[in-house]
């Protein structure tokens, strides 16, 4: 099974990034931790700040991965291409989010990933990256 994990902008900076909110540890140390969990299922990363690259490598997962786990930060609440990249692929998409937006501020409350998501995994810390892919297993 192949997954491909996609974030979206400033989650480069896990770890140092709003510790309170997003945890301490590196997105780098997690995705090993992952590896090491799922040793059947063959993990990619992909990580950029900018909306089109995201889109594009949404675009580029059809026919290659079996499922994508989307963390797409701040883009979920304003991405209408993000939102129609998924509508426009075949290849299942999980969202997931490190905290539960819904006990934030309002902007959080909505996602353009949603509708097009076979399912949603909010608030979890990192963990909710194991639990969406455990959703595909
Ligand atoms: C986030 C939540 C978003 O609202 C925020 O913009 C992020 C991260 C999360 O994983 O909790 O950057 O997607």
């Amino acid at each position: 099974l192949k997954i491909l994990i996609i974030n979206g902008p400033n989650l480069n900076l896990l770890g140092t990034r709003e510790p309170g909110v997003y945890g301490n540890q590196s997105f780098g140390d997690y995705f090993s931790t992952l590896q090491f969990q799922f040793k059947e299922t063959e993990l990619s990363y992909f990580q950029s700040n900018s909306e089109g690259d995201l889109i594009t490598k949404i675009q580029q997962a059809e026919g290659v991965f079996d499922g994508i786990v989307l963390n797409a930060a701040a883009y979920t609440h304003t991405s209408v291409g993000i939102g129609d990249a998924i509508a426009a692929i075949s290849v299942p998409v999980v969202e997931v989010h490190i905290s539960n937006t819904f006990a934030r501020e309002s902007y959080r409350h909505h996602s353009y990933i949603s509708k097009n998501a076979v399912g949603i995994i909010v608030g979890f810390g990192l963990k909710s990256y194991e639990l969406a892919i455990k959703s595909f297993l």
